[in-house]
């Protein structure tokens, strides 16, 4: 799934699906692929993003919430979708389970937020934090997939099911799955709990923890 033109012709194909079709013969989409294509800088990348009316989730966000940090991350953290705060901020991870992860980036990891890239699976807040729909998911996939493309971190940070589900396609339990390394073409994703897990289940910081000292190590041996 590289490009726009593939997100919309998959979106295009689950709402048929929703119809009730089986089978299509009809090419849905017939935009010329140039105009389908992502840019080749971070900048218009995000540019582009954030004028983004693809999905339904469009109509409701106040803002697009494209990521932020270290255009050359080595470690990127991967959320599954904007909060309240990050809606009227604009920015990733900036209420309270984005304080968590602060905390986590810099007590145990011993890194600076500004030094790592945070993004999420959607860019714009699903109503009322509902999980994204896999329309929304697959729809805005092709802006992370660039955004990855061109931060080229060596590791990324699946935090929770959803981001890890739609960054693999493997639908195996975060509880299960939590703390394995796996190794992809280009870096390796190791999925850990979502921070507002841990908030509501305090106890599960222990595993958190075990998973970031193995990011810890990975980062010092610089993989
Ligand atoms: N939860 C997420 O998954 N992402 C954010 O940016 C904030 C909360």
């Amino acid at each position: 799934m590289k490009n726009l033109k593939n997100a919309l012709l998959l979106k295009q194909l689950y709402q048929l699906k929703q119809l009730g079709f089986n089978y299509t013969s009809v090419f849905p989409y017939k935009e010329e692929e140039s105009n389908l294509l992502l840019p080749n800088t971070l900048e218009k990348l995000k540019k582009q993003a954030l004028e983004c009316h693809l999905c339904e989730l469009s109509k409701s966000r106040t803002h697009v919430v494209f990521g932020e940090g270290d255009p050359h991350a080595a470690l990127m953290f991967v959320g599954e979708a904007p909060g309240s705060s990050e809606d009227s901020m604009g920015k990733p991870f900036v209420g309270r389970s984005g304080e968590l992860l602060t905390k986590m980036i810099e007590n145990v990891l011993h890194l600076k937020r500004e030094n790592v890239y945070i993004a999420n699976i959607v860019k714009c807040r699903p109503p009322n934090n509902r999980t994204p729909t896999p329309i929304e998911a697959h729809t805005c996939q092709p802006y992370l997939l660039k955004q990855i493309e061109l931060i080229k971190p060596k590791l990324i940070v699946a935090l929770g099911a959803t981001a890890y589900h739609y960054l693999t396609e493997d639908e195996t339990p975060i509880s299960k799955i939590r703390g394995i390394l796996q190794q992809q073409e280009n870096y390796t994703i190791i999925p850990t709990y979502h921070p507002s897990y841990l908030l509501r289940n305090p106890s599960a910081k222990k595993e958190v923890f075990d998973d970031l000292l193995k990011v810890a190590v990975l980062m010092k041996s610089k993989l």
